[in-house]
């Protein structure tokens, strides 16, 4: 430290002569009183383990009184040279080496205060003023030897390194957070606090099960993380986590032993990935190879079954001719022949319909996209349905929004798409009810809502229908879904599903806007 260092901290304490002579006037009382000061120092000192950890023995701790006594009795010789700074620099840097944290360093001046002070009052116990002075010279002494103290703390290597490791911690991309003994949480990260969406000051102290979903809690899966760590040290896996707002989270998590300086096993520690991101590639790979495998699959057997179909459906017109010629013969005797016949004709529809579903989906072709509105694409779909509403007594509601942005689609395939949700949507009121559509303008793009008031779902259904071959008809192929899927997501959209048994379903699906859409007025 310069020269000029020196006078600038001293003058920024508002260390005076004044004060110097002051403490000058404290030798008699310190020389009087520093074996029972020490004694008392050390005493409480050995009261917190923080501190006791360091003083392993009796003579470590005589060996200390006698470097303390040195230490205050150079307070009151008033000499702030270079050597009293470099003394001062080089005791932060011993505390710091033997891994005294700083505010338990700081602690020692508390103590000194506390015990000195009554020592000043009574000592100048005629004279309050120069009692007091000497009280303020201390603290300002004290004040000068602790930010030297810190100096060397904040200078030394291992403390860069701790602040090194805490950015580590804070900034990690992974949630990292420790446990204390008992499971509960003692330190949070801030990818903690963004996953999982509690702030540290909110969790802090809180249980472990409180990020772990019930029915994971309830498979023992914490059990046997501990196994784990008791057999290995620490254990690795993936799993679900719960977040605040009751999002499950899935994680790869990785927990290990966490030790004090003596080794002693202290806790946990946790570093978690949230893999969500690679959750969902993965399913889209594994959705896409599926369908890719169905599509071909699906392509070969129409195929093969499609022409024997047609000669059994021309068969079948063939004996029905021949029926009807002996029934002219012999009245009557046809009448059984007719009807199985007739159940052969719609069992026979029936794999036909099936056939064409499966041609369909294996088909299908890469959108051809053009410049298309959403709402125009509906309303002319819809008008030739109307016999088919009435038929079946479905009243529909249309809300479509004036301002709709354009989109580049596929017209033909989006119509098919939504006509697959319309189909099911009639199918699930087999009793009449009310088919809504209505458009909007959202941040990604457009939505298109189509909800029916059918007999809706279970939560373990709606999970599944977008899986090919999954249906909730007896006769369905578990197949449009799936189409309806996979063309919304060649356009770039997304499609959702909300429903609620005996509170019908609810279709949405957002298509991104075309390009020059995107900043035009909404008039
Ligand atoms: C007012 C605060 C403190 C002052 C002024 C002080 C003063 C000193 C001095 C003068 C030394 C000798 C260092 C040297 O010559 O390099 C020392 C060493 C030591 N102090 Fe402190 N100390 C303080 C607080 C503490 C506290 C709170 C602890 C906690 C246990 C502690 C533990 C130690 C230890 C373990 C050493 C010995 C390091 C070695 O083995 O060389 N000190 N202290």
């Amino acid at each position: 430290m310069s020269s000029t260092e020196r006078e600038q901290r001293l003058e920024f304490l508002g260390l005076t002569p004044r004060d110097v002579q002051s403490l000058k006037a404290l030798r008699p009382l310190f020389e009087k009183h520093i074996i029972a000061i020490e004694d008392a120092f050390y005493q409480e000192l050995l009261a917190f383990p923080e501190t006791a950890r360091l003083l392993r023995d009796h003579s470590t701790v005589e060996r200390l009184k006698k470097l303390q006594r040195d230490y205050l009795m150079r307070i009151t010789d008033g000499r702030f040279d270079d050597a009293y700074f470099e003394d001062r620099l080089r005791i932060g840097k011993t505390h710091e080496r033997v891994g005294l944290s700083p505010c338990w360093y700081l602690l020692g001046y508390n103590i000194y205060f506390k015990l000195f002070v009554p020592l000043i009052r009574g000592f100048f116990a005629n004279d309050p003023d120069c009692a007091y002075e000497s009280i303020v010279a201390l603290e300002k002494v004290f004040m000068l030897d602790a930010s030297l103290a810190m100096d060397a703390y904040i200078a030394s290597d291992r403390y860069r390194h701790l602040q090194q490791l805490e950015s580590i911690v804070n900034d990690s991309a992974d949630v990292i957070f420790a446990l204390d003994a008992e499971n509960r949480i003692r330190s949070w990260n801030r990818a903690a606090e963004r996953v999982f969406g509690w702030r540290a000051e909110e969790i802090l102290g809180k249980p472990l099960a409180m990020l772990v979903p019930p029915e994971v809690l309830k498979m023992g899966e914490l059990q046997r993380i501990e196994n784990d760590i008791a057999r290995d040290g620490h254990c690795h896996l993936e799993t679900v986590r719960l977040a605040r707002d009751g999002g499950r989270v899935p994680v790869e998590v990785s927990v290990s032993l966490l030790r004090d300086p003596q080794e002693h096993s202290i806790g946990r520690s946790a570093i978690l990935r949230d893999i969500t991101e690679r959750k969902r590639l993965e399913e889209d790979n594994l959705r896409a190879e599926r369908l890719a495998v169905i599509g071909a699959m699906s392509a070969r057997l129409a195929h093969e079954i499609r022409n024997p179909l047609s000669s059994i459906t021309l068969n079948i017109d063939l004996v029905g001719d021949e029926i009807e010629m002996l029934a002219k013969e012999r009245a009557g005797a046809a009448d059984e022949a007719r009807s199985l016949l007739r159940s052969i004709d719609s069992e026979v529809r029936r794999i036909q319909r099936v056939t064409e579903d499966y041609l369909q989906f294996a088909r299908m072709p890469k959108p051809r996209r053009a410049r298309i509105s959403l709402n125009e694409a509906i309303s002319q779909g819809i008008s030739f349905m109307d016999s088919l509403f009435a038929a079946t007594g479905v009243r529909v509601e249309t809300d479509l929004n004036d301002s709709l942005p354009a989109i580049d689609g596929d017209e033909g395939q989006l119509w098919q798409a939504v006509l697959n949700l319309v189909r099911n949507a009639i199918e699930a009121m087999p009793n009449g009810g009310t088919l809504t559509l209505r458009t909007a303008r959202v941040r990604s793009g457009v939505s298109l809502t189509i909800a029916d008031t059918g007999k809706g779902m279970t939560e373990e259904e709606r999970q599944q229908i977008f899986k090919p071959f999954f249906s909730t008809k007896p006769s369905g192929t578990g197949l449009g879904l799936p189409l309806v899927q996979q063309v919304v997501a060649e356009h770039g959209g997304t499609i959702r599903c909300e429903s609620a048994p005996g509170h019908g379903t609810t279709f949405i699906i957002e298509l991104p806007c075309a390009e020059e859409s995107i900043h035009a007025p909404k008039s």
